[in-house]
């Protein structure tokens, strides 16, 4: 058994209490590989912003469980050799899909873990969640729960169909499991493809897909329900529109790429909602940058000169977030 405290991370306690009061809310990145998460601690250092590091399933699987939490531990020393004096740096397990999977992380050190029973029906999202919760608090380690489905393709995470959270359930679900945040459903959804051309209009200007608003009113009767409790919002990447048109450029395939513009991640970030999740922008940074060395240089073989690029479109990327989309930076001086 490790103590999150033991590795210098934090849960989401605090962080979500100031988010709330503050009118902001905290980054939520993924993380695979060293280059994501170099770039995702240069930009919170740098911005002073806390963050959450999170991982999936997925991302344990491709990365190996211990050399991610080493990783995770690395990132707190890496970010005081980087001047940020007390680094607040939660690590969140992403969509836990089991209590086993759960207990897992808790006893590994992460400092919070989403259990995703949003598929399962009602009463049993209840019970697995509690469980989860039950074992979790005794490690004073926070959960997230998900009540909704996300409509989206992307693996592990799968839904053809999107149900909004319903706002009458919300206060029995926290009361009864006892969760310290909840995601809902409000008509994000996870990749780069979260509208189909058919659900969008387009720009007659520029020819781009414009998406449908997402539902502000499921927000806002939920906010009601429970005034001032932490939510978060998924499948939150705006699919930065140069990034696509970058991958395509350099042989890449992505049409009609869509995601949720970042004024209406602006106006969520300054409610209740407090954690924002995002990885398909990093993906598409990530490939952006890789494919333009690569088609620039087909003689480049060193992943230094392609992975390096990568951070650095990465590191501003998630710089922009935080400042002009999430507004935590300078929030963990
Ligand atoms: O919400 C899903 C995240 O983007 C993680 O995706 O399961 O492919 O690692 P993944
Ligand atoms: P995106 O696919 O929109 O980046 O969402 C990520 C997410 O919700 C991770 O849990
Ligand atoms: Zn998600």
């Amino acid at each position: 058994m490790v103590s999150f405290k033991e590795l210098g991370l934090v849960n989401t306690r605090e962080m979500f209490a100031k988010a709330i009061k503050g009118g902001y809310a905290i980054p939520a990145f993924n993380f695979n590989n060293m280059e994501q998460l170099q770039a995702i601690i240069k930009a919170s250092a740098e911005t002073k912003s806390p963050v959450i590091l999170q991982v999936s399933k997925g991302a344990r699987n491709y990365a190996n469980q211990t050399l991610l939490r080493y990783m995770a531990q690395g990132a707190v020393e890496y970010a005081k050799e980087l001047g940020w004096e007390h680094p607040q740096i939660c690590l969140h397990l992403d969509h836990g899909d089991s209590f086993e999977l759960c207990k897992s992380c808790v006893d590994f050190g992460f400092s919070s873990v989403m259990i995703d029973a949003s598929s399962l029906p009602y009463e049993e999202n209840i019970a697995l969640t509690k469980k989860v919760v039950d074992y979790a608090h005794q490690f004073d380690v926070t959960v997230e729960a998900e009540l909704g489905v996300l409509a989206g393709v992307e693996d592990e995470v799968a839904s053809e169909v999107s149900h909004y959270t319903k706002p009458e359930e919300v206060v029995d679900f926290a009361t009864r499991t006892g969760c310290d945040s909840l995601a809902i459903s409000i008509g994000t959804s996870h990749g780069a493809y979260k509208f189909t051309p058919e659900q969008c209009t387009r720009d007659p200007k520029t020819g781009r897909l414009v998406p449908p608003p997402l539902a502000f009113d499921v927000l806002d009767a939920v906010m009601e329900q429970l005034p001032g409790f932490p939510i978060v919002l998924h499948g939150s990447s705006s699919v930065p529109q140069e990034y696509v048109d970058m991958i395509n450029k350099y042989g890449g395939k992505l049409p009609d790429a869509v995601g949720i513009p970042e004024e209406q991640l602006r106006k969520a970030a300054k409610s209740a909602v407090c954690k924002i999740n995002i990885d398909s922008d990093s993906r598409l940074a990530f490939t952006a940058a890789v494919r333009k060395v690569l088609a620039e240089k087909p003689g480049e073989f060193d992943p230094r000169k392609y992975c390096g690029p990568a951070r650095d479109l990465m590191t501003e990327l998630y710089k922009h977030k935080i400042i002009n989309v999430l507004g935590s930076d300078g929030k963990a001086e």
